[in-house]
């Protein structure tokens, strides 16, 4: 069994130490100018390509408000929100994501986003007026990680339903939570964020050094959004918050009543990482949300930095229920500023799933104990592998 050598083993199962350690072979240089003050994520731009469907997945079936709509978008938000929107969904011909939108402390805030990327050579857009409905000044880039991400700090206060009970369904959407990236070198992603001001709060790794998914906060939770091994930059999932474990099983429910049960992707469970509670669905163009409720603070400066080993098969999942295949293959498509998606980086290291699916997979639930066969690898589905 992994020792993970040198970091302190909790009685969990994990290992934890006060900095992350992950360093990057082939690293983005850290500019000179100092980060934006970054808040939260705050919405996701995703291009559909049947507005009208995905109108009713998000607004009938999952119960986000509209705030404002015409032919080409609707802006959604969630039940505690008094900001414009979490999500806009924009009608185009191919499916992928436009913009990962986060929110910063002051309008100078931007001055300092466009100095930072601009000192990095990556293609920079300042539009006054924003580039959606109910936000004012706004920054986007392709990052040098390749994907879409947007600065803002103006934007039109809407009200906050939070009181509204009358409105809330028992699947009630409350919060945008995080963001889920798909890159091919980790480290890298993980050493770049860090300079943007992010910290880790988790990530999975090996004996030998390599790391496969690692999770960055600035908000005081477990992430604003996740890096996630693989071929990329694609966008792995959206992840809104409920108050409860009980509103989760009740938007399964509500999908199994409509008939709609083959949107349920992954889930339901109990993540190891975060501790949250979680549901994967996909969308009606196969863009992943994440229904995720009640993960820790993390926002004491000496937080620790939990490490999981990716052979634990209780990392992804508390119960030790297997991770279906699609959730490690499939992601989505991002944009670059003209619309038309990235080109994709395949990842060189290992895979979480080649290491820990099917016959050379190995997994362990505790120290010492040999796995029943059935349970050994991830997953065996004939149809799959
Ligand atoms: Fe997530």
């Amino acid at each position: 069994m992994s020792q993970l050598k040198g970091r302190t083993k909790t009685s969990s199962g994990f290992y934890v130490t006060q900095e992350a350690p992950i360093k990057a072979d082939n690293p983005v240089p850290t500019p000179k100018v100092g980060p934006p003050d970054i808040l939260r994520c705050a919405y996701m731009e995703i291009i559909v390509t049947d507005l009208a469907k995905s109108r009713h997945f998000y607004v009938e079936v999952l119960g986000l408000t509209v705030t404002e709509e015409d032919d080409s978008a609707v802006y959604l938000r969630s039940l505690e929100e008094f900001i414009h929107h979490n999500l806009v969904l924009r009608k185009g011909p191919i499916a992928g994501v436009s913009a990962f939108s986060y929110r910063v402390r002051t309008p100078d805030d931007l001055d300092k986003a466009v100095a930072f990327y601009t000192e990095l050579g990556c293609r920079v857009e300042r539009r006054k007026d924003g580039f959606t409905k109910g936000i004012g000044d706004s920054v986007r880039v392709e990052d040098p990680l390749g994907f879409p991400i947007e600065f803002f700090h103006d934007t039109e206060h809407v009200e906050r339903l939070a009181w509204r009970y009358d409105l809330y369904t028992p699947g009630a959407l409350v919060r945008l939570d995080h963001f889920n990236q798909v890159t091919p070198d980790v480290p890298r992603a993980v050493k770049f964020m860090q300079d943007l001001g992010f910290r880790v709060t988790e990530d999975i790794q090996d004996d030998e050094g390599t790391v496969y998914a690692a999770w960055i906060r600035r908000k005081s939770t477990v992430h604003d959004t996740a890096l996630t091994g693989g071929d990329g930059p694609r966008m792995h999932h959206v992840a809104f918050a409920t108050h409860e474990k009980h509103n989760i099983l009740a938007i399964c429910d509500k999908l199994g009543s409509l008939r709609m049960s083959d949107h349920i992707e992954r889930g339901p469970g109990r993540h190891g990482v975060s501790n949250a509670f979680y549901l994967y669905l996909r969308d009606p163009d196969g863009h992943r949300v994440e229904i995720y409720t009640q993960d820790y603070y993390t926002g004491d400066p000496d937080n620790p930095v939990v490490t999981w080993d990716v052979h634990d098969n209780q990392r992804r999942d508390w119960w030790g229920t297997p991770v279906v295949p699609s959730w490690y293959t499939e992601a989505s498509l991002v944009m670059d500023l003209d619309g038309n998606p990235q080109p994709l980086v395949a990842r060189t290291e290992a895979t979480e799933m080649a290491v820990t699916i099917g016959a050379d997979g190995f997994s362990y639930t505790r120290e010492g104990d040999e796995m029943p066969d059935y349970k050994l690898g991830e997953y065996k589905l004939g149809n799959q592998l």
